[in-house]
């Protein structure tokens, strides 16, 4: 007659025993602690406040402007800053200056994103460096003229959408 040839250790048996049940009891635990959560936060975000709204508003138009300044990033920026906005782009070595490395700008500035100060620079109509001369162009004027505008509005908005765009790929580490 066959007898049963499961292993011994098969299953529920008392491999582990205790910790096994100690291990469901807290997977338990914490399942109900994550559901806790999912319910909390299912309230947050349909609890529909005007600053909950505005705040999904300004979230949007933060994310449209980062992926308009990419887009501009690539036309007028990466020949010398480069694809990864690191300072190698394929005009880099033709200039006195090496472009800065993009990723970089808060690092070099203790963490922080000064962004009215990057603003203006990219700007370049006021010279925030207190030197003349620059080897990136004055992307103030450069603008109007490629955005066939005389609005400053427009200037204004094209570069913030840059900085946005540089402030979302900024690199923290070494
Ligand atoms: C012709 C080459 C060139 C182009 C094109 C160019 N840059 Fe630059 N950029 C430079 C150089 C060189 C520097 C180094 C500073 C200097 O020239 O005084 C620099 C510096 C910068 C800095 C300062 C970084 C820091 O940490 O201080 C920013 C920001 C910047 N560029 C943004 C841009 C943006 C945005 C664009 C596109 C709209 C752009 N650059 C296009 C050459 C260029």
């Amino acid at each position: 007659m066959e007898t049963c040839v499961l292993p011994s250790n098969w299953g529920f048996t008392n491999i582990g025993g205790t910790a096994m049940r100690n291990s469901a009891h807290t997977l338990k635990r914490k399942l109900l602690v994550a559901s806790i959560s999912v319910l909390v936060l299912a309230v947050v975000l349909t609890t529909d406040t005007p600053a909950a709204r505005a705040q999904d508003v300004d979230d949007e138009r933060v994310m449209e402007r980062i992926g308009r300044g990419r887009a501009s990033y690539r036309v007028y920026c990466r020949s010398c800053h480069g694809n990864q906005a690191r300072g190698d782009g394929i005009v880099a070595d033709v200039l006195k200056i090496p472009p800065s490395d993009l990723t970089r700008i808060s690092a070099r500035r203790e963490g922080e994103f000064p962004f009215e100060e990057i603003r203006e620079l990219i700007d370049g109509r006021k010279d925030v460096q207190g030197h003349g001369n620059r080897d990136m162009p004055i992307w103030g004027d450069a603008f109007k003229v490629a955005t066939d505008t005389q609005d400053d509005a427009v200037v204004a908005e094209k570069i913030t959408q840059l900085v946005y765009f540089l402030r979302s790929i900024q690199e923290t580490g070494e």
